[in-house]
């Protein structure tokens, strides 16, 4: 069933819930352009959930200005046709003029989590995440919430802000969907030319190499991000943006000085690399001790 306007959708929701005061809503948020990793997420909430609601939206408050909000991919009848296929039951579709029927005065801010990695080279970004997400989360009042680990800081800013605001809506991370040779599915991944896409696997291999290199004692945190800024750097057209090795999930520093074999708990190795004009970011939760 597709829903352009939030009455619409809230009417159909409320009248299963007055059939079935129990029905557990899974709810997943997306831009569209649907790939493999979005429908993951929708697989996984119909396994776990009696109803399923997608919904497609290209939220203008987290673009800044010089990003791609014009340019970004959108493609309807496919995307209803993998939201079928992966057995979501409402696909809300919302216009710009229906979720910001005027302009928003209110903001959502997540402190501390957002001070680094995306957070810093997109100011505003998690504003108009967290705006959106809300917005979404009270029309939809679902049970659960699945968000993909692909952009883990962004789950990070969605748990906070769920604990944070008292949403009864447990968030589900759900794993990143990568290409065979690597690569993490991305909407953004059309804009890449065939030069750079072969080019891109470096992001993951990067990771996975951490990943083997964090087994070896006595290696910093600083010595980590360097060796990963070294793989990158072999590619001569990735420009790095950002390569950051922090505490999950608070998103706080680790000492540059500190031995991996000293550290506590989940790490998130992060990063954001430019081929051409495309942003990739991708990571991988790492543990040494
Ligand atoms: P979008 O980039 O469309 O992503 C929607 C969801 O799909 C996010 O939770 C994202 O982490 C997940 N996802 C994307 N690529 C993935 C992959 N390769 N593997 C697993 N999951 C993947 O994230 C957004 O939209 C927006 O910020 C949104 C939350 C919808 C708010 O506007």
């Amino acid at each position: 069933i597709i829903c352009r306007t939030k009455r619409e959708l809230k009417d159909a929701l409320h009248k299963l819930r007055v059939q079935q005061p129990d029905r557990k809503v899974g709810f997943v948020p997306t831009m569209g352009f649907l790939h493999e990793g979005h429908a993951s997420l929708i697989r996984q909430s119909v396994q776990e959930c009696d109803t399923t609601v997608l919904s497609i939206f290209v939220n203008p408050l987290q673009f800044g200005p010089n990003e791609d909000f014009d340019r970004y991919p959108r493609d309807e009848q496919r995307d209803l046709a993998l939201a079928q296929a992966s057995g979501a039951d409402f696909v809300f579709m919302p216009s710009v003029e229906e979720m910001y029927p005027s302009k928003m005065l209110t903001r959502v801010t997540v402190d501390v989590v957002t001070d680094r990695l995306c957070g810093a080279s997109r100011p505003g970004h998690f504003d108009g995440v967290g705006a959106v997400v809300s917005k979404l989360f009270h029309i939809v009042q679902p049970q659960r919430a699945y968000f993909g680990m692909k952009d883990a800081q962004q789950v990070a800013v969605i748990q906070r802000m769920t604990m944070d605001l008292d949403f009864p809506i447990e968030i589900v991370p759900c794993p990143i969907v990568r290409e065979p040779d690597g690569l993490a599915l991305s909407s953004r991944n059309v804009y890449l030319s065939a030069e750079e896409r072969t080019q891109a696997v470096v992001l993951s291999q990067s990771l996975a190499e951490a990943a083997a290199l964090g087994g070896q004692v006595g290696i910093t945190v600083s010595e980590l991000q360097e060796q990963v800024r070294r793989k990158i750097g072999q590619s001569p057209i990735a420009d790095i943006d950002y390569v950051e090795l922090l505490a999950f999930p608070n998103l706080t520093p680790l000492d540059p000085n500190q031995s991996l074999a000293d550290t506590e708990g989940e790490l998130l190795l992060a990063l954001a690399v430019k081929f051409g004009r495309t942003r990739l970011i991708d990571n991988r939760i790492l543990r040494f001790a």
